[in-house]
């Protein structure tokens, strides 16, 4: 195109050029229009030919198993009866869990899921490579089983298992369980907070096609596997509507991509070949961390908690204990009130200069000097990047964990929580000494130090809030420190209330 145009275009244009400026003969002005029509005839016919050559090319590409036109989605659903009127709120009873185990390691994963589901209440399997022997009975507590079939006929390069995880959302789907609204796949070692799993997929349209989940919090992850995909680890949350198409091209899809490491990955390339894509929830946490998770859960993002992962790999949630039984004492907290649990809240003390943030249900941190919020929100880096054990970088901002106790904040740990009156709860943190203890001697350090417990006043956060634009709570430290105790009030924040402008 570029070769032959100019020429034309550059001739008409000097002519056009010499003979309008200086009109002096009619004709020559006449054949000039002549040239200028005659190159818009040529520029139109060979748009018109680009054009249509390339809108054909398209139809040249479609691949074979995507011949149905999506906008058959509708009637699908319909004849399959995804409650086209009359849908009431999306409840735990509408999600099917599909979780990625094997024999090999469920005897000692199995306590993860465990720890999550309801027998009678949680939907879903736990899918396995093989039947589990026949005279060993199946754990009471375990989410029942499915054993996986027709995944050994798949091409595949590094892992096998991988396309059998992948395979679940179709396994799942094939069993014609009624009034599903969700597909929600995870592995053996992730832990989902099922209440605000509800909350988080209630706010979509099952009837719609929704991919959603969280990606890595370690960057080269994402740049390794992909920025557009929900990790695995973390959960992977399919509307109906999505896995009906999305089975229809599954089995073809997964040959094409046969290269990739894991399920995860299979799954957000046939999503994308759909054309749908990732809807990312901060909650959902594939934990592609390693050291010690802390400052990344003190300073949650304000979002419901959905899932942990990876918790074999990272130190226990609260010191001294191990992790199932950390997992317990936070699910203690998550019970009273899951909403709120590890929703972050700070404040300043009205006479000393002392920041205070509190991470709902699981820890406290006390500095005395000022922090502004968006220090106060910034996670501290207890931790490192999952495959190169670096200093980062993350897909959020940290803070350097300072090896100066005078630059640490005094750290409290979640003691006891309690339902108290209507919708009320009260939380306290203990002090927790790091062993061995390296003590700032600084005189503010010393009375911010001498605060042992700090118990924590809110109410009870309805689920219905997560389905407005979320905004961090506001709180208020009591003036008096009485035993080295501190009061805290977690409450709405006020009209025109800010952190500094307290009222
Ligand atoms: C769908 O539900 C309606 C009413 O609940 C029922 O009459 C109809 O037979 C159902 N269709 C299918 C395909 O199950
Ligand atoms: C969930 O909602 C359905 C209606 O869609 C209702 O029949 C069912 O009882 C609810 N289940 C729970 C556990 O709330
Ligand atoms: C679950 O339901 C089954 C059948 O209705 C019942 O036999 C079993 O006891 C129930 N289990 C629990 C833990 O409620
Ligand atoms: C089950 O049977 C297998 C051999 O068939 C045996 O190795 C295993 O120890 C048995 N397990 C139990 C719990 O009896
Ligand atoms: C708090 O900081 C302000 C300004 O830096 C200072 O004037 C005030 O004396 C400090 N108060 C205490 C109790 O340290």
């Amino acid at each position: 195109m570029s070769s032959e145009v100019p020429e034309r275009s550059h001739g008409s244009f000097e002519s056009f050029k010499f003979s309008i400026f200086p009109i002096e003969k009619t004709t020559d002005f006449l054949k000039t229009v002549l040239k200028v029509a005659l190159l818009v005839c040529a520029i139109t016919s060979i748009s018109l030919f680009l054009y249509s050559a390339f809108t054909s090319q398209t139809r040249w590409f479609r691949c074979p198993e995507c011949s149905a036109p999506t906008r058959n989605t509708g009637q699908l659903c319909e004849s399959r009866n995804v409650s086209a009127d009359n849908i009431g709120p999306t409840n735990i009873s509408h999600i099917i869990f599909g979780i990625g185990g094997s024999m090999k390691t469920w005897k000692n994963r199995r306590r993860y899921s465990e720890i999550w589901w309801q027998p009678n209440v949680t939907r879903g399997f736990v899918w396995l490579d093989e039947k589990p022997a026949t005279n060993s009975s199946w754990p009471e507590n375990s989410p029942p089983y499915r054993v996986s079939e027709d995944w050994t006929r798949f091409k595949y390069s590094s892992s096998r298992s991988a396309v059998r995880m992948a395979r679940i959302v179709l396994e799942s789907f094939r069993l014609g369980l009624p009034d599903v609204r969700w597909f929600v796949m995870g592995d053996d070692d992730t832990v989902f907070f099922t209440e605000n799993f509800v909350s988080v997929l209630a706010k979509y349209d099952h009837r719609q096609m929704y991919y959603i989940g969280g990606n890595s919090e370690s960057v080269e992850q994402d740049e390794m596997h992909s920025y557009g995909m929900a990790f695995g680890g973390g959960g992977i949350a399919i509307s109906y509507s999505l896995a009906v198409e999305l089975v229809n091209i599954l089995d073809g899809c997964l040959d094409r991509y046969y290269k990739f490491y894991g399920s995860d990955q299979r799954i957000a390339a046939c999503v994308s070949e759909i054309g749908v894509s990732l809807t990312t929830e901060r909650g959902f946490h594939q934990m592609d961390i390693r050291e010690d998770p802390y400052g990344l859960l003190a300073a949650h993002p304000v979002a419901p908690l959905v899932s942990l992962h990876h918790l074999d790999a990272v130190k226990p949630l609260f010191p001294n204990q191990n992790q199932i039984d950390s997992l317990r004492y936070l699910i203690q907290a998550y019970q009273v009130d899951p909403a709120r649990t590890m929703q972050q809240s700070f404040c300043y003390h009205p006479k000393q200069n002392w920041s205070v943030s509190i991470s709902w249900g699981y820890t406290a941190q006390l500095y005395p000097w000022l922090l502004t919020a968006k220090e106060l929100e910034t996670p501290l880096q207890t931790f490192r990047t999952w495959r190169s054990w670096k200093d980062g970088p993350f897909t959020f901002n940290t803070r350097r964990m300072s090896a100066d106790p005078c630059e640490q904040p005094v750290v409290y740990f979640l003691d006891r929580v309690e339902e108290v009156g209507e919708g009320e709860t009260l939380s306290s943190y203990k002090r927790y000494v790091f062993e061995p203890e390296k003590k700032c001697e600084r005189a503010e350090y010393a009375s911010a130090m001498a605060v042992q417990k700090i118990i924590v006043s809110a109410f009870k956060m309805h689920p219905n809030e997560w389905k407005k634009e979320p905004r961090r709570d506001c709180c208020e430290i009591s003036k008096s420190l009485k035993k080295g105790t501190m009061h805290v009030r977690i409450r709405h924040c006020k009209r025109s209330e800010t952190i500094t402008t307290p009222t």
